[in-house]
C-alpha cells in the first residue's frame, strides 16, 4: 500500500465550478508558494474554461497566467485539463493546432495533460496523446463515467486498456456529474487497477453528497490520486474538500503525508475569497447543497435545470415527467452518448422537442444531426438504419475520425492575425476563440506600459 497522491483543483475546477471561473492570476499569486508547499501531487490550475474565461472576462492573457504560475511553483506538478481534439474550445480543431498549442502548453510550464473526450472515442484523444508524449508531457487519459444500460464496467475497463496501450501515463475516471456512489466505486476501481499497470486518479464531484465517500472506497479499492479542492472552494458542485480527506486518511496507510500546516494557512487565505464570492452573489449558495436529482435520475444536476429552465419559458413545465421519461429513449436512439456537454445538451433538447411537438423527431436540431450523422465521434453502440434514416435522412454518417475531415488552420489564421499577433501563443488564443482574442489583443494595444 502506497500513501494516497492529491491533486488540488482549486486553481481550475473548484472555481469553474462555484464562480463561474472567474478567479483571477491576482487573487491566486500571494498564495502560489505555499500550495507549493503542501505536498500534492499535482495542481490543476489551466483548461477547461479558464482559457475561455481569462480572456472573456477578466481581460487576462491565458498563457501569462500559466507562466505566472510556473514561476512561483517549483515544486509540484502543474496540471491541465484537455477537451481532446476540442482543445479549450468547443469546437474539434486540426491536428496542426492540437500539436502547437501543445507543445506551446508544456513549454509555458504545463506538466500533466489530462485528455478526455466527450464521447468516449478514443481517436479524438490520440493526437494529445501523441503531441504531449513527444514534447516530455506526462499524458494522463481520461474516461468520462456515466450510467446507462451499455455502460458496464467491463466497457469502461476496455477504454481504459485501450488507452493505456495509446500510450498514456495514467488513467483517469472522470466522474463530471458526480453519479458514482461508494460501492460501484470500489467495484469500478478494483477492476480497472487489475487490468491497466499506470496509476489510476478519480475525478469526482461532491454534487449528490456521495463525492467523499466514493473517494474512501476508491482509496480502499487501490486508487493511486484523488482530486480535491480546498474547503472555502470545495463540495457542492465542486470536488470533495481537501482538508477532511487529508484527515480520513491521517495515521493509515494510504497517509498523504501533506503538510498540514501550509494546508492550513492555504485553506485560511481562500475563506474571504469565498465570503465575497458569496456576498456579490458570484457565488449562489444553491451550488452548495447537496443535488439528490443525479441519484434519483442517474443524470447530471446541470441537465435537469437546464431543462426545467427550458420548460418553464414555454410554459410546458408539467411536461417535466414525460420529458423526463423520453430522454432515455432518446439517448438510446443516439447511440447511448456520455451526458456531457455537448451531448447533454442535445440530449436534452431532442427529448423536449419530442414531447412538446407530440410527435418524435418532427424536428431535429442541427446539433442532434451533426451527432447522429458522427461529427462529434463515435457512438458508444452503433446507431440503427432506422434512426439514421429518420434523423439524417439520405447523408451519409461519417466512419473517419471527425479531425480528418480538416484541414490545416494555422498558416491561414496567422495571415488573418495580422499585426496582432505578438507571439506563436497569440496565433493559438486566436484560432482558439477568434473574437475574445481580438477584443483582448486591442485591450492590451491601450494598456501597455
Ligand atoms: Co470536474
Amino acid at each position: 500500500m502506497a500513501k494516497l497522491k492529491i491533486t488540488e483543483t482549486i486553481l481550475r475546477d473548484a472555481h469553474q465550478s462555484l464562480i463561474a471561473t472567474r478567479m483571477t492570476t491576482k487573487e491566486m499569486e500571494p498564495i502560489l508558494t505555499t500550495l507549493d508547499d503542501v505536498g500534492y501531487h499535482a495542481l490543476e490550475m489551466w483548461g477547461g474554461a479558464t482559457f475561455d474565461a481569462s480572456l472573456r472576462f477578466l481581460n487576462e492573457d491565458p498563457w501569462e497566467r500559466l507562466r505566472t504560475i510556473k514561476k512561483y511553483v517549483k515544486k509540484t506538478k502543474l496540471q491541465m485539463l484537455l477537451r481532446g481534439q476540442n482543445l479549450v474550445g468547443y469546437r474539434n480543431y486540426a491536428d496542426d493546432v492540437v500539436d502547437s498549442f501543445i507543445r506551446l502548453s508544456i513549454k509555458n510550464g504545463i506538466d500533466i495533460i489530462r485528455i478526455f473526450d466527450a464521447l468516449n472515442d478514443t481517436r479524438n484523444l490520440k493526437a494529445g496523446i501523441d503531441s504531449c508524449k513527444k514534447y516530455g508531457g506526462h499524458a494522463q487519459g481520461a474516461i468520462c463515467y456515466t450510467i446507462s444500460p451499455v455502460h458496464t464496467n467491463k466497457l469502461f475497463v476496455n477504454l481504459a486498456r485501450e488507452i493505456e496501450d495509446m500510450g498514456a501515463d495514467s488513467i483517469c475516471i472522470k466522474d463530471m456529474a458526480g453519479l458514482l456512489d461508494p460501492y460501484n466505486t470500489f467495484a469500478l476501481i478494483k477492476d480497472i487497477k487489475a487490468a491497466v499497470s499506470v496509476p489510476v486518479e478519480l475525478h469526482t464531484h461532491a454534487t449528490s453528497g456521495l463525492g467523499s465517500t466514493s473517494y474512501l472506497k476508491a482509496v480502499e479499492a487501490g486508487v493511486d490520486i484523488i482530486d480535491t479542492a480546498l474547503s472555502p472552494f470545495g463540495e457542492g458542485t465542486s470536488q470533495p474538500s481537501t482538508e477532511p480527506m487529508v484527515a480520513t486518511f491521517k495515521n493509515t496507510p494510504y497517509d498523504t503525508e501533506l503538510n498540514l500546516d501550509a494546508l492550513n494557512k492555504a485553506a485560511a487565505y481562500f475563506k474571504p475569497l469565498r465570503e465575497k464570492a458569496l456576498e456579490s452573489g458570484l457565488m449562489d449558495p444553491k451550488v452548495l447543497g447537496v443535488d439528490i436529482n443525479a441519484l434519483i435520475y442517474q443524470v447530471p444536476g446541470g441537465m435537469l435545470s437546464n431543462l426545467v429552465q427550458q420548460l418553464k419559458l414555454q410554459n410546458a413545465i408539467d411536461h417535466f415527467d414525460a420529458v423526463l421519461e423520453e430522454i432515455p429513449k432518446v439517448r438510446e436512439d443516439f447511440g447511448f452518448p456520455p451526458l456531457v456537454t455537448p451531448s447533454s445538451q442535445i440530449v436534452g433538447s431532442q427529448a423536449v422537442l419530442n414531447v412538446l411537438l407530440g410527435k418524435r423527431y418532427k424536428i431535429v436540431p442541427r446539433e442532434a444531426k451533426a451527432l447522429v450523422r458522427g461529427m462529434y465521434g463515435k457512438p458508444t453502440i452503433p446507431i440503427s438504419d432506422e434512426i439514421l434514416n429518420i434523423i439524417i435522412g439520405n447523408e451519409k454518417p461519417i466512419s473517419v475520425r471527425p479531425a480528418d475531415l480538416l484541414e490545416p488552420e494555422l498558416e491561414k489564421a496567422k495571415a488573418e492575425l495580422g499585426e496582432y499577433m505578438e507571439s506563436e501563443e497569440d496565433l493559438l488564443t486566436y484560432v482558439l476563440f477568434p473574437k475574445p482574442a481580438i477584443d483582448y489583443f486591442k485591450y492590451r494595444k491601450l494598456h501597455k506600459k
